[in-house]
């Protein structure tokens, strides 16, 4: 163990920022405003907050548990306290599905950036809806300027990396967790406030439990994983650096909250403003890249200074939630290189960041020039995301349960969640009880349905 030496966050409040940082991304922007609204408004956000309260928060204290107690990376981790058994491996996976998930995950990230210059330049006045559908599509199918993007992308995330954890991951988030939460608070107002807003927030929030089946269960599940940044490790990387003061049940609900507040605050984003407009709202990248550039246009026409300044608000939102979570995937694998082979920390981080671009150039031009090259009739960036999202997390996520609450000593556990005794954890029991029967019962519903959507 590398007991010595070791970083630290410097604060309770900095942990909070920064495993929260991991936690809000394009998974709360993009994805959930989407499948909140297509699938029963708040009757799937009601499903949802049960995931999270059921499998998410007890599994986020798990991944605590695990990093905190060893006092190492995810990849290492399971070797420091399963000496000699198999569990390494599953250490191992989970660098493995955070490197595949930064590569494609990168690719979006460099485009927040694009949109972001040409929300700056001006470049969304006077275009029409057909314009935009054009813009993104040339952009995207582009074989050079998403890849320009993509490297800009990276390189901020691994300047950040090569700061160290107190002086690059804590002070980033303390300084960009505060200023999206801002620009997501002032978007949500001048959204709601609309003219026929109030038809936006009714498909998001008015319950409609008629389009409630068990696929909208088993997919609230999968988005509270992607969207706490479950199972692969990464929170029990950054529970590595946690102090010994730090209450692992208190940061848990934190860090839960505000994700959830994040993600439901983006969906009062954007439904309102496409609904005041009378755009239906559509999928995945084109809500976000097509839709809402057209929003901000049409929305805030009569006060073209309020649309410029909505979308440059916006894109810059979506880059700093995204550029927080890409640093918490990258210190995965870094960190992992630098205790494991004892690479220095600059060193490791430049071996990710080149290898990461590389996995990212492939999955760009997956999307263009390469999309003839296919996977089980997929896209390369469509199938890391349907591998590593749909099945290496969850499947990550019910071994850490299943580690932590058959495999671990009790009094480890105990230890860590009352921190040696000194607090009290009233939940242990149910905590428990969830790791070791509701999680992997659960989780492996999750598994074999998405398995079935393969065949
Ligand atoms: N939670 C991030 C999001 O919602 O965009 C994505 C993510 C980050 C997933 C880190 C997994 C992870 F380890």
């Amino acid at each position: 163990m590398q007991q010595h030496e070791r970083a630290n966050f410097g604060s309770k409040l900095g942990a909070i920022l920064a495993a929260a940082g991991s936690a809000v991304g394009l998974g709360n922007i993009w994805r959930f405003p989407f499948e909140a609204g297509n699938h029963g408004g708040a009757a799937f956000i009601l499903i949802y907050l049960g995931c999270v309260f059921i499998f998410g928060l007890p599994i986020m204290i798990a991944e605590f548990v695990i990093g905190r107690r060893s006092k190492a990376s995810t990849g290492k981790a399971y070797s420091v306290l399963a000496p000699g058994t198999s569990w390494k491996w599953v250490g191992y996976f989970g660098v493995l599905t955070g490197f595949l998930i930064l590569g494609y995950y990168s690719v979006v990230a460099g485009w927040t950036l694009e949109y972001v210059f040409q929300a700056a330049i001006g470049g969304f006045s006077g275009k029409t809806p057909g314009d935009f559908v054009g813009m993104f599509n040339d952009f995207s199918k582009d074989p050079l300027r998403p890849l320009l993007w993509l490297f800009i992308f990276i390189a901020l995330t691994h300047f950040v990396i090569v700061k160290g954890v107190k002086s690059g991951i804590e002070k980033s988030a303390k300084i960009m967790m505060p200023l999206l939460f801002v620009l997501i608070v002032l978007l949500a107002v001048c959204s709601v406030m609309l003219p026929g807003a109030w038809k936006g927030i009714e498909f998001l929030l008015k319950p409609d439990f008629s389009k409630v089946t068990s696929h909208v269960f088993l997919g609230a599940m999968g988005q509270a994983f992607f969207s706490l940044s479950l199972g692969m490790g990464c929170l029990s990387t950054y529970a590595s650096y946690f102090s010994k003061d730090i209450r692992l049940g208190h940061t848990a609900m934190s860090v839960g909250l505000i994700d959830t507040c994040v993600s439901v605050l983006a969906g009062l984003v954007i439904f309102p403003a496409a609904f005041s407009v009378g755009i239906q709202p559509d999928a995945g990248p084109s809500l976000i890249f097509i839709t809402l550039p057209n929003v901000f246009q049409q929305a805030f026409g009569d006060i073209p200074f309020l649309s410029y300044i909505c979308a440059v608000a916006f894109y810059v939102l979506l880059a700093l939630a995204a550029l927080t979570s890409t640093i918490s995937l990258h210190e995965v694998a870094t960190a992992f290189l630098h205790e494991k082979f004892r690479f220095s920390r600059g060193k490791a981080a430049r071996l990710i960041s080149c290898s990461c671009l590389l996995i990212g150039i492939v999955a760009s031009l997956s999307l263009g020039d390469w999309s003839e090259y296919r996977i089980a009739s997929l896209t390369i960036f469509d199938a890391l995301d349907f591998l590593t999202a749909k099945i290496m997390l969850p499947l990550g996520g019910m071994l850490a349960a299943i580690f932590v609450g058959w495999f671990l000593k009790r009094k480890i556990v105990r230890d860590e969640v009352t921190n040696n005794g000194l607090i009290k954890a009233p939940y242990y029991s149910a905590f428990m009880f969830i790791l070791k029967y509701v999680a992997p019962i659960g989780i492996s519903f999750i598994f074999i349905n998405e398995l079935g959507w393969l065949g």
